[in-house]
């Protein structure tokens, strides 16, 4: 058997039941007390159920929490830098018992998880924010979440029913366990992890073909849980990606899936976590570039790159592949960054998101040096089919 590398922890989970185990939980679910969750509890769900939060099996506990919140570590001592929590409010909390069952159900109330109740806990906001997002600002879209979410944490190992389900791109919803099987019937030993939630411009192919060169395979691994409202939405960057797979990628080199999380614009730690996740997925290797999963000025270009230093090697088990500010240099007329190129501000195509967004609104085509002509195409389509686009790029 090839596998291309362990999951975090050792194994990869898959907290799915089937045959009688599922019937049973199905029948007895209408009887549980419910809780409805929301779009970014749902898509940790999913990868709670379908092993990508590996070696997590439920939301975190307060020994975890804590630790996480602290150290980046769970109280186990593995790397983890993000806390996997399920907020309720102290209403829906007084309900429920320690040691009772509760059925975790999507928008409209179809249960899709039983969670064994370990702990009820209070937390404090002000404090994760400071840690984790290194802010208390509300109006970090990362922290105004925390601070819009309930003020009890909930936490129970978990049994699944069934995955959240989605209407949207059926065919690149592949599970840690779909895609570590690709790379093996591909025979790719090393694979690189690609995260975005950007439409793809040529900067990240030019980071992605400079990593692919030195691996085997690359997973194209585009986020599509809860984005903030202006970002571009995940239908119209996956097109994105289609076209250019089609035009300017070798189709047998590249694997084009979703990654069902949420967004937490927690820069660094949130840099740590999307390498975690992937090597979930089987990566051997993750993209980490400017700015990182970064918002706004609160993190900085490289911050989400020094964090890495913070583990020893070894520690995390996937490695990360970094890449400086990457841009288009007329002088050299190639895609450089400052370690490659020796030429002036002025020679290199520079612009800024709200710069390229101003030139989508009005009809105009970014220059083919910063977004591929076919893919300025589809974004041109898709903010002149909103008559008012709020949408940043
Ligand atoms: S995000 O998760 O970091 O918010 P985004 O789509 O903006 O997603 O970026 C995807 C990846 O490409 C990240 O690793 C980011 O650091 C990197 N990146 C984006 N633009 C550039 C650039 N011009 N030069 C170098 N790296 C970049
Ligand atoms: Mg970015």
């Amino acid at each position: 058997m090839s596998e291309t590398i362990p999951a975090h922890g050792g194994e990869l989970l898959d907290l799915t039941v089937g045959g009688d185990e599922r019937e049973a939980l199905l029948e007895r679910a209408p009887s549980l007390p419910t809780l409805r969750l929301n779009a970014r509890s749902l898509s940790d769900l999913e990868l709670l159920g379908n092993g990508g939060f590996s070696p997590l099996r439920g939301f975190m506990g307060r020994a975890d929490y804590g630790s996480v919140v602290e150290s980046m570590r769970l109280a186990s001592g593995l790397p983890w830098s993000i806390p996997v929590t399920l907020a309720v409010s102290r209403e829906e909390s007084r309900e429920l018992r320690e040691g009772d069952e509760v059925a975790l159900a999507d928008e409209d109330g179809r249960a899709l998880a039983v969670m064994e109740l370990a702990e009820k806990f209070g937390y404090d906001k002000a404090r994760e924010g400071r840690e984790v997002y290194r802010t208390e600002e509300e109006v970090h879209p990362g922290v105004a979440a925390l601070y819009r979410q309930g003020d009890v944490l909930l936490s129970g190992s978990l049994r699944l029913i069934d995955l959240p389900p989605h209407d949207d791109f059926p065919q690149y919803r592949l599970t840690p366990a779909q895609t570590r099987a690709l790379f093996a019937e591909r025979g790719w030993r090393t694979v690189v992890g690609f995260q975005t939630r950007n439409p793809v411009h040529r900067a990240h192919e030019y980071i992605q073909k400079c990593a692919l060169e030195t691996v085997d395979g690359l997973l194209l691994h585009p986020l599509v849980g809860e984005t903030k409202g202006d970002d571009i939405p995940a239908e119209v960057r996956m097109r994105c990606y289609e076209v250019l797979l089609e035009l300017y990628y070798p189709e047998e080199r590249v694997v084009l899936s979703v990654n069902p999380a949420a967004m937490r614009y927690a820069g660094p730690r949130e840099a740590i976590f999307h390498a975690v996740v992937r090597k979930n997925y089987g990566c051997t290797h993750f993209i980490v570039g400017r700015d990182h999963a970064g918002v706004g000025e609160y993190y900085g270009s490289y911050d989400a790159q020094h964090i890495f230093s913070e583990f020893a090697p070894g520690e995390l088990g996937i490695a990360p592949i970094f890449f400086d500010h990457t841009f288009f240099c007329k002088k050299c007329d190639e895609m450089a960054s400052a370690k490659t190129c020796p030429h002036q501000r002025e020679d290199r195509v520079i612009l800024s998101g709200t710069q390229v967004r101003e030139m989508l609104k009005g009809g105009l085509a970014p220059p083919p040096e910063f977004t591929r002509p076919e893919v300025a195409q589809v974004l041109m389509e898709a903010m002149q089919d909103r008559t008012t686009s709020k949408y940043a790029v």
